[in-house]
């Protein structure tokens, strides 16, 4: 098939598509950065480049590649997040411009689809933090939603989700990954990087009983669900997360010691919302994780990590 990926220079991006191409389907990768190309080259892709908010750039991109798959990958998550940006996510660049590319991005490239005839259409969502707090510790995408949950980013998750699963000339399927780690992410073991840098320095606290229950998914595992999700699966909500939601007391001391870093300290509640807020501090405390039976069952999806137990020992970078 031929496959559009918009984020194709991404992280989620780079894996996927040499997977695509591996599988035999015709890749062309949108990236707005003319000296990326040779990148994409190099992974098999033809490159095309547009500004995922130019409209008509979109629109000419997508038309040049006539895709019969649109995956819609792009986020603006690569910066640094100071410490303000953490208590107040939805505030920081990056999640200003991710949500404009959730939103406003989203419709540029569903309107491109629609126009060249695409009939499916494949996009990045994100698992963890986002369900009620009523029911048990691991949700599925039957369960419901809390629209006042912490998930940083959501007005774009709600749009774009709302947007994709609705089309009614293609297929629209929506991953919520859970949170990546692995080579080129945020949990890697590259030094700058953004999540394991302050584990590193031991300012990455475990909060209060530290029950908050986090799913994770390696990178490769992640690209391997899209992959999957591009040639399969009724339209609809996946969650693409590990077999192993786990509250953060179990997972972040193991991701602490894979890190080569000492054990994370321990704060009292009263004081993780002081200093980290109060979004902060439920998702240590409260939140729910997210089951993957759906996304192997109807994708086909195999696991090369299905545990963060063995993906932090083996598979960070
Ligand atoms: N579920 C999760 O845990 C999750 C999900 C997403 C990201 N993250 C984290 O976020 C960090 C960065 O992710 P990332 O590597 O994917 O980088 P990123 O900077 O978020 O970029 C992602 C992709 O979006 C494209 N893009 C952004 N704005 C664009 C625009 N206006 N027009 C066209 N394309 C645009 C980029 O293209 P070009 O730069 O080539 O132009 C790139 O291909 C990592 O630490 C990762 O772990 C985590």
């Amino acid at each position: 098939m031929k496959v559009f990926v918009a984020g194709a220079t991404g992280v989620l991006g780079r894996e996927l598509v040499p997977r695509l191409v591996a599988r035999g389907h015709e890749v062309v990768g949108m990236t707005r950065t003319a000296s990326k190309q040779d990148g994409l080259r190099a992974l098999g892709a033809r490159p095309v480049v547009a500004d995922a908010l130019d409209p008509d750039a979109v629109a000419q991109a997508v038309t040049s590649a006539e895709p019969e798959v649109i995956v819609h990958q792009l986020t603006a998550l690569s910066g640094e997040m100071s410490a303000r940006d953490m208590r107040h996510p939805d505030r920081s660049a990056a999640f200003t411009m991710t949500n404009r590319l959730r939103t406003e991005a989203t419709d540029y490239l569903l309107a491109a689809g629609r126009a060249v005839g695409a009939r499916r259409f494949v996009a990045q969502s994100f698992g963890a933090f986002r369900f009620a707090r009523t029911g048990g510790p691991v949700q599925t995408e039957a369960d419901p939603l809390d629209p006042d949950l912490p998930a940083p980013g959501l007005a774009g998750i709600l749009h774009l989700e709302q947007a994709v699963t609705t089309i009614e000339w293609g297929e629209g399927l929506v991953l919520r990954y859970g949170g990546f780690y692995g080579p080129g992410t945020a949990i890697s073991l590259a030094p700058d990087a953004v999540m394991a840098a302050p584990i590193r320095k031991r300012r990455f606290p475990i909060v209060g009983d530290g029950g908050g229950v986090w799913s994770h998914v390696q990178i490769e595992d992640a690209a391997a669900a899209t992959a999957a999700a591009v040639e399969r699966g009724q339209p609809g909500t996946y969650n693409v997360v590990d077999d192993d939601p786990a509250p953060v007391r179990e997972w972040l001391p193991v991701l602490a010691s894979a890190l080569d870093a000492k054990p994370p300290r321990r704060v009292p509640r009263w004081l993780g919302r002081l200093a980290a807020g109060e979004a902060a501090t439920v998702m240590m405390t409260e939140v729910r994780g997210a089951s993957n039976e759906k996304a192997k069952r109807e994708l086909g999806w195999q696991l090369r990590y299905p545990s963060w137990r063995q993906g932090f020992a083996q598979g960070l970078g």
